[in-house]
């Protein structure tokens, strides 16, 4: 199982929403430092409810720019099934965490066995300090891993951006 579509709603960089596409094979997310790529893998980890390395409190999740207290992201897999993390603000100041299996209402443990069937490998700055020699090598490998599977990667490096099956250019670049 692989993810085909990642809806992020008002978490951390993203104000409003964004939606990304990903195909089977090796996706690149590229964009200018401070950006928001990193944010976009840890927003995939945040639906399996994992702990963030950088986040100390849920309420730091929130965009700092949209006040609608609600912060979203859903992952649709590539046989239809979604899996789905809503964080909201309560007025006491308390933040409110609920997981959906296919838009069912669950628990973190059903979720986290789910996340164990997502064939997905998640790299974060990916070839960022090789020299080109190294990243065409590490391009042909990172494409040789994803003939059965899927890579979600963030990378500025050129020949690994080349080889990916997909794209994704975020920000201004
Ligand atoms: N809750 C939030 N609301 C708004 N912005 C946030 C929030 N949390 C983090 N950010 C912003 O996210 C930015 C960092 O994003 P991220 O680490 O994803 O960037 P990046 O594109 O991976 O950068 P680099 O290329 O340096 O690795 C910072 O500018 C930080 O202020
Ligand atoms: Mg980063």
């Amino acid at each position: 199982m692989i993810i085909t579509k990642l809806e992020i709603e008002n978490f951390k960089t993203v104000c409003d929403k964004e939606t990304l596409s990903f195909s089977g094979g090796l996706n690149v997310i590229t964009g200018a430092n401070g950006v928001g790529k990193s944010n976009i893998l840890d927003s995939i980890g945040f639906v399996f409810g994992e702990k963030d390395k950088r986040v100390d409190y849920n309420g730091f999740f929130f965009n700092k720019k949209n006040d609608s207290g609600k912060a979203a992201v859903k992952i649709t897999t590539d046989d239809n099934q979604t899996i789905e993390r809503v964080l909201k603000q309560c007025t006491s100041g308390h933040t409110v965490s609920k997981y959906y299996i296919n838009g069912k209402l669950s628990i973190k443990a059903k979720v986290a066995n789910f996340a164990r069937q997502i064939d997905t490998q998640l790299i974060d700055d990916c070839g960022i300090c090789m020299n080109l020699k190294e990243a065409e090598n590490y391009a042909k490998e990172l494409k040789r891993i994803t003939k059965n599977t899927q890579i979600i990667a963030v990378s500025h490096s050129k020949p690994i951006i080349d080889a990916a099956d997909k794209v994704h250019k975020i920000g201004k670049i």
